[in-house]
């Protein structure tokens, strides 16, 4: 859906300011180093509206968001700084950008769906979120919130591939388990990722997008591939999702689930199939690592 007030801009060179100075903004950054990125960070309304005011984007992206750290296990002992962060931030930054015209793209998570989905295709835009780990109770919360609003695209992905290792690297995090959760799952390949967004942000484009490549990923198969492509010397167990908090690896079961990409095709917006991407990562992952790139916070 186009809002009359946020027509497409194809023919204007856009200008994009980040919110969240991490991972997955300062990815964005790297693909579009035309864009700016806003280093405050601030939950003051006031603040928000000066900074807009200042920059004054076309396109404002939002990667602000509090993870926890190491884990979103984190957000279970730190919830307010978390509603704060993930619900309560998102709404002002919205409330600010209609207040000017401004077209806001929001990160939401696929981590608010929990199990199987209703419809056999997965969890579509549109269903109703059932989360179970307090981070994903305000992601839930900020996309319910925003994904209605004619300014907004709410962008969910899941479990991000990339060819940089990093602890945020869904790559990283599974070769460094000697136990994997033996589990399908949707994922998003950064790549696909990254030019899915600045195609919402030139369209324009409003409401909830599942940013996933189309088919899910059974964890046996990245490792397979990760051993065929990285490291042939590579080994790990397999364990099941109730193993995970009764062995003591997690605090909170992890959303294990399958998400439909259903709403990016409405706008000619394409993710690659799920094993070509994938293989792709892996690749410029191994040469990654081949010249020497080692994984830090960020
Ligand atoms: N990485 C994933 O696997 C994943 C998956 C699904 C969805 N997401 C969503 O994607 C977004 C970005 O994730 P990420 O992995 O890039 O996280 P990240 O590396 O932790 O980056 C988030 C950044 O936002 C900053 N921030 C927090 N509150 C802010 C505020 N009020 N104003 C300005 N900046 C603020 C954080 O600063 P501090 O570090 O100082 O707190 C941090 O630099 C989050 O909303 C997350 O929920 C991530």
């Amino acid at each position: 859906m186009l809002d009359a007030g946020f027509q497409s801009r194809d023919d204007v060179f856009m200008s994009i300011l980040i919110f969240g100075n991490g991972w997955i903004g300062n990815k964005f950054l790297q693909a579009h180093p035309e864009a700016r990125m806003s280093t405050v960070i601030t939950t003051n309304p006031g603040e928000i509206g000066e900074i807009l005011d200042f920059e004054e984007p076309d396109n404002v992206f939002n990667a602000a968001g509090i993870t926890g750290q190491p884990n979103v296990d984190w957000c279970e002992d730190h919830q307010v700084e978390t509603a704060v962060g993930n619900t309560m931030f998102p709404i002002m930054l919205a409330q600010a950008c209609a207040e000017r015209g401004i077209h806001l793209t929001h990160l939401g998570s696929g981590c608010i769906f929990y199990g199987d989905s209703p419809d056999p295709k997965g969890w579509l835009e549109s269903d109703n979120p059932n989360p179970v780990a307090y981070y994903s109770k305000t992601k839930a919360a900020a996309d319910l919130v925003l994904g209605p609003m004619p300014n907004v695209a709410v962008v969910r992905l899941r479990l991000p591939l990339d060819h940089e290792p990093s602890p945020k690297n869904t790559i990283t995090k599974l070769a460094s388990y000697p136990k994997v959760l033996d589990v399908r799952n949707s994922v998003t390949v950064m790549d696909d990722l990254m030019s899915a967004l600045f195609q919402i942000m030139e369209k324009r484009a409003t409401g909830v997008f599942h940013a996933v490549n189309p088919e899910p990923l059974a964890y046996r198969d990245l490792m397979r591939w990760y051993r065929e492509i990285v490291d042939p010397n590579h080994v790990n167990d397999w364990i099941s999702e109730d193993d995970l908090v009764s062995q003591g690896l997690a605090v909170k079961k992890r959303s294990t689930n399958i998400l439909a990409n259903t709403r990016l095709s409405e706008f000619g917006i394409q993710m690659r199939s799920t094993e070509e991407a994938v293989k792709d990562v892996l690749r410029r992952y191994a040469d990654e690592l081949k010249n020497g790139f080692r994984a830090t916070g960020n």
